[in-house]
């Protein structure tokens, strides 16, 4: 089982939707378990969790609940474990079993563990980082780009020194100079950690959360989803 947190220190730069997405890419040929730990609770909307559920990550994060007990199925191959919107409430220490240990119970269940964050890192973000093999970083291409990543970077060799991280530029529009500047820079930058592949701007994504269905699901194959497929080859 491979645990792979979506994250950014800024906000709204996509990463709900590229784990959503990836989730259900990766669902295709594995075994999938996706977990919001965002109390914004957006990637429960984009799953369009419409079943009520009885536990959600707050219960399990206090040990009421397990892992087991606490996640539905969404679709073939892919489970998700509701966000809470108190989930900044929670403090570590409220906890008996950290959630890296409550996770190597479903150890031979899933494949693949996704989990999205919120773009800061109280209580619970930290559990999820000790508990992930790997960070995936989402960023845009501009200025701030780089603040952003390198405090990222900073918070997650704090919390995990040994965690895997790379880098997903997201939201490209190459037909603007400055965009494409700043991509050059970035490679340059970041030259192992960064994706090679990125993710174009694209309506397809507005369009996919209008109609409650993944980006596979409409009527045309995107470009930004040839794109998501060619990162999660290489996870
Ligand atoms: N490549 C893209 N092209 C166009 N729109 C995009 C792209 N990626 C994401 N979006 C849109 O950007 C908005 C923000 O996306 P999303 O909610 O996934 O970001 P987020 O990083 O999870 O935000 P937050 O930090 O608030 O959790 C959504 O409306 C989404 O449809
Ligand atoms: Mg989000």
């Amino acid at each position: 089982m491979k645990t792979i947190s979506i994250v950014s220190r800024k906000g709204g730069v996509g990463k709900s939707n590229i784990a959503y997405n990836l989730a259900v890419e990766l669902s295709q040929k594995n075994l999938v378990l996706l977990i919001d730990l965002d109390p914004q609770m957006d990637l429960t909307c984009i799953s369009h969790l419409i079943m009520k559920t009885k536990y959600d990550i707050l219960d399990v994060l206090y040990n009421d609940a397990t892992i087991e007990e606490a996640s539905v199925k969404l679709r073939n191959n892919l489970e998700i474990i509701k966000g809470n919107e108190n989930i900044n409430q929670f403090q570590m220490e409220e906890s008996l079993t950290d959630f890296k240990t409550l996770l190597t119970a479903v150890e031979e269940r899933f494949d693949y563990v996704i989990i999205d964050f919120p773009p800061n890192m109280m209580g619970a973000s930290i559990q999820g980082i000790v508990a992930s093999d790997q960070a995936i970083i989402v960023s845009q291409s501009e200025k701030l780009a780089f603040k952003n990543i390198d405090s990222m970077i900073d918070d997650l060799k704090i919390i995990k020194p040994e965690i895997d991280i790379r880098i997903l530029i997201n939201n490209v529009d190459m037909r603007r100079n400055l965009t494409k500047k700043y991509l050059k820079q970035l490679r340059k930058k970041y030259p192992n950690e960064l994706f090679e592949e990125y993710i174009p701007v694209s309506s397809a994504f507005p369009n996919s959360n209008h109609k409650k269905i993944p980006l596979r699901e409409l009527s045309w194959w995107p470009k930004a989803l040839t794109e998501l497929r060619k990162v999660m080859k290489q996870l």
